[in-house]
């Protein structure tokens, strides 16, 4: 994992038995935004982004569009969030390199739009990461099914459609959310019509639509299985606000669940944007209140066994599945967790067993043994969720917990500190 230096040292403490109480202030979505800097490369007009989290990835996307030629200016306009102004009009290189891909895995999504703008690209192939080989197969897939020529070569895709992409009709073998995002994207720009089917249903999907028809795209049915995408001659600049991130909603809401304790998260229709969530966690003994501006969400004193299924959206967010772990671990009874989206996304059960829990896996299906209590420990993050959902371990467990390979953990989560201090809980960043 390339780090930044004294980033890669970086640890954070956790006192246990802490109790979440508070307002948490839910940023933009690090899955939408990734997307919409991405989309930026569509149009040669001026595009204003707001509600941009001020998140690692989103730095790891602007140095790529940096070395693009992307000019862009960022405005801080909160701790939680910035605005940035962001202009392709001076693209002079087609090529997203190796060191910044094997960072951040999204990058893949420049693959679309820069086709689709310029007629060329190279896009260094993402290689696997901690959750999985991840494999880009099936965006590669629908670039050639759209027209393009696509070459492997040195562990970069060199894609080419010198006479433009043309309208396609495309069916996912399975859902895909960039997958869809980079056909959405590419499509906007092609000749003709293009029907996707078995298309990703997510929030960020939906958002990136929006934001595009905004630009002055023709796109209908995002949000459903069947996305249609009328290609138009160019794309105009936007001024877009992003999504609240409704994985960090679902994080936070978990940390007032494990810790008997109650948080407003305010800033989206958080009941609507993670329906089956909700469905679940109040089962799992969660009280979830609409109040204004957000969603409250309580403890009811008890946690509950339950059975996840991880699916594409609507279905349980494969995002929330280590933090719901985390709960079930002190539930009173046996929970089982499939995680049906990736492979190798169960990394969070050795740390987590380390702290006292009782989790027996068989591939990707865990069976977590409720125990009275968890333990504080040195635990270390082995990607982006399993490191809060040890932190929300750390949180309800007895004794201290020192969390290593906080780098993870700022890829996807903004100000950590900072939120869980308005919500009377102290953790500790040290070195
Ligand atoms: C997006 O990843 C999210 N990332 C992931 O969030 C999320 O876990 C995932 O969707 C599922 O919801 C962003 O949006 C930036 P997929 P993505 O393509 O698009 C297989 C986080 O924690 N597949 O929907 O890469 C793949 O192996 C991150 O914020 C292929 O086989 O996921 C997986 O089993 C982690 N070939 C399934 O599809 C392909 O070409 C779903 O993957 C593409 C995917």
């Amino acid at each position: 994992m390339v780090g930044h230096g004294k980033k890669m040292t970086e640890k954070i403490k956790i006192q246990g038995r802490q109790i979440v109480n508070g307002v948490v202030p839910i940023s933009g979505a690090k899955n939408a935004a990734l997307p919409l800097l991405a989309a930026v490369l569509l149009s040669s007009e001026k595009v204003l982004l707001r509600n941009v989290p001020p998140l690692e990835d989103v730095k790891t996307m602007l140095s790529l569009l940096d070395d693009i030629g992307v000019r862009f200016h960022t405005r801080v306009d909160s701790p939680y969030a910035s605005t940035i102004e962001l202009q392709a009009d001076a693209v002079n290189d087609f090529k997203a390199s190796y060191d910044i891909v094997k960072r951040m895995r999204a990058s893949i999504l420049v693959l679309g739009p820069l086709l689709a703008r310029f007629g060329e690209c190279s896009v260094s192939l993402p290689g696997g990461c901690a959750i999985g080989v991840r494999p880009v197969d099936l965006h590669l897939q629908g670039m050639k099914a759209l027209g393009a020529t696509v070459s492997l070569k040195d562990g970069y895709i060199h894609a080419r459609s010198l006479h433009g992409l043309r309208g396609t009709e495309y069916e996912f073998p399975i859902s895909s959310v960039t997958g869809t995002e980079n056909m959405i994207m590419a499509a906007a720009l092609a000749d003709g019509k293009t029907i996707l089917k078995n298309a990703a249903r997510e929030p960020e999907v939906i958002d990136l639509a929006n934001c595009l028809n905004k630009m002055g795209a023709c796109i209908s049915g995002h949000g459903s299985s069947i996305i249609e995408i009328d290609g138009v001659a160019n794309l105009h600049g936007v001024d877009y606000t992003v999504v609240p991130d409704r994985i960090e909603a679902g994080t936070y809401a978990i940390a007032a669940g494990i810790t008997n304790g109650c948080v407003d998260l305010m800033g989206g229709n958080f009941r609507e944007l993670l329906p089956h969530f909700v469905e679940k966690m109040t089962q799992a003994g969660l009280i979830f209140t609409d109040i204004e501006g957000g969603l409250r969400a309580e403890s009811s004193g008890r946690i509950y066994p339950i059975d996840i299924e991880t699916s594409p959206f609507p279905g349980y967010p494969t995002d929330l599945q280590a933090q719901s772990m985390a709960l079930l671990c002190i539930a009173a009874g046996t929970s089982n967790i499939h995680e049906n989206i990736w492979e190798n996304r169960l990394m969070h059960v050795a740390e987590l067993a380390r702290m006292g829990a009782n989790i027996k896996v068989t591939n990707t299906h865990a069976c977590i043994y409720g125990v009275d209590k968890l333990l504080g420990a040195p635990v270390y993050a082995t990607d982006l969720r399993a490191s809060f959902s040890l932190v929300l371990a750390g949180l309800a467990a007895e004794g201290v917990t020192v969390l290593d390979r906080v780098y993870h953990l700022d890829r996807g989560y903004s100000k950590i500190e900072k939120k869980f201090a308005g919500c009377g809980v102290k953790i500790e960043r040290f070195r």
